[in-house]
Parts: structure tokens; C-alpha cells; sequence
């Protein structure tokens, strides 16, 4: 048995807490979050601020990162990685992972989530609450795929990209790096990077530029 860090006790930090607790892997979990007001979260104690994580590391030896921000979540993660911390794959007990996909580290599968065969998920994802990842998708660094969104066999989401709660994402599309999918929105042809789509059909809404 080992010790979990896990960086962010906001909404999203106590949803991965728990599902963390109901895997039974770990002895003990504890916070770290930047909100100094915070004492305990579903009863799970914060012992710190975010810099404060190499002073934690031989207390704890895993650590993840509950930020729903997808590049801030990739840059801690990379902190603590490079710190020499093991950094987890957390998979809700209540999830279906097929025995044939790939997860690598530090992405969270959270309650209701189905991976299908041949899925393939990069580091730092959130496959939010009831999303599907079917057969064959490929899923880069950092994507959020939010709750209840759908995602059909043999999508490519390519790193940072986040798709919004109840999107849809028929079979055989790309989507770009660094893309907003609107909740709600239908998906039916590939999207370039850094841009924001809505709607049904999904259009282009905003395009970011270098922004980000
Ligand atoms: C996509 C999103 C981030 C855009 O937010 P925003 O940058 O503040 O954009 P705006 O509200 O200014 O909207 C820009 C345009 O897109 C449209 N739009 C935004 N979201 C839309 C949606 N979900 N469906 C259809 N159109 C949408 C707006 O109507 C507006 O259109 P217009 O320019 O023709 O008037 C937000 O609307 C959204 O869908 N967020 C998802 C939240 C979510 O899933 N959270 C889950 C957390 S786990």
C-alpha cells in the first residue's frame, strides 16, 4: 500500500478523491490546494499549498492533479513526474475499462466512463462522469472529456482539447489540438486546432490564433 497526493480540492479534486478511496489502493490520500482556508475536504485533510509538493514526497509517493485546466493540470503533473513521483492511472471502480485499451499515467476514469477495445489515452486526461470512449479512439496529453459526452470508435482528439458536457463525436473525425467542443455540440467533421465549435451541426464559433 502507498500514499496519494493529490494536487486541487475543489470540485473536481473531491471527485477523483473518491473515486482514489474506492480503489482501495492507497493507505492514505491528503490535498494539497492554494485555497489556505481549506482544513479538510470529504474529510480528507490539506496539507498545503501546490509548492509545497517536494516537501510531501517521501510521505507520499504517488501524486495526481485534480485541476480542470488542461494545461495547468499537465504542467503540475510534469512537476511531479519529474520530481520522481509515481503518478497513477485512477480508474472509478464503477467505470468499464476494456482489457484492451491503453491509459497512461495520470488520467482519472471517473464513475460511468466506458473505454472500449483498442482505445488509446494519453497522460493527464479526464474522462469525466458517464462519457464513452469507444473502439480505436486516440486520445492526446490533457484532454477533457466532460460529463456524458460521447465520443464514437476511431476519433483522434489531439492534446489539450476539451469537449463539454453532453457533446457527441461521430465515428472517423480528428479533432485538433487545443479545441473547445460546446456542451451539447454534434460533431460530424474534423476541427483544426485552437478553436472553439457549437452547435448542431458543430460549426466554428471562435478561433484562437496563438492565443493559446
Ligand atoms: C463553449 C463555451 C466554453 C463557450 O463559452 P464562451 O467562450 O463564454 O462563449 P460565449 O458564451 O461568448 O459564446 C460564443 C458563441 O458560441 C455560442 N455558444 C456557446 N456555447 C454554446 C453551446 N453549448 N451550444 C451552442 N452555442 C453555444 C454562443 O451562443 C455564442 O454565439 P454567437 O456568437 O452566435 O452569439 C461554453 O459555452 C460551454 O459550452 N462550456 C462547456 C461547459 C462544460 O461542459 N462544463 C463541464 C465541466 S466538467
Amino acid at each position: 500500500m502507498e500514499n496519494l497526493l493529490i494536487l486541487g480540492a475543489g470540485g473536481h479534486g473531491k471527485v477523483v478523491a473518491e473515486a482514489a478511496m474506492l480503489t482501495g489502493r492507497w493507505d492514505d490520500i491528503a490535498f494539497l490546494d492554494n485555497d489556505t482556508t481549506l482544513n479538510r475536504v470529504i474529510g480528507i485533510p490539506v496539507i498545503g499549498s501546490f509548492d509545497t509538493y517536494l516537501d510531501h514526497s517521501k510521505a507520499y509517493s504517488s501524486a495526481v492533479v485534480a485541476i480542470g485546466n488542461n494545461e495547468n493540470r499537465f504542467v503540475w503533473l510534469t512537476k511531479l513526474e519529474q520530481a520522481g513521483f509515481k503518478i497513477p492511472v485512477i480508474i472509478h471502480p464503477s467505470s468499464i475499462v476494456s482489457k484492451f485499451s491503453q491509459i497512461e499515467s495520470g488520467t482519472v476514469v471517473l464513475a460511468g466512463a466506458v473505454i472500449n477495445a483498442d482505445a488509446s489515452i494519453a497522460k493527464g486526461c479526464i474522462l469525466n462522469t458517464s462519457s464513452t470512449i469507444d473502439h480505436d479512439c486516440v486520445i492526446g496529453n490533457g484532454v477533457h472529456v466532460s460529463p456524458g459526452a460521447n465520443v464514437s470508435g476511431t476519433v483522434t482528439i489531439n492534446d489539450f482539447s476539451w469537449l463539454g458536457v453532453g457533446a457527441s463525436i461521430v465515428n472517423n473525425i480528428t479533432i485538433g489540438s487545443h479545441v473547445i467542443v460546446a456542451a451539447g455540440a454534434v460533431v460530424i467533421s474534423d476541427i483544426p486546432d485552437s478553436v472553439m465549435v457549437a452547435g448542431v451541426p458543430a460549426q466554428i464559433k471562435q478561433s484562437y490564433g496563438d492565443e493559446l
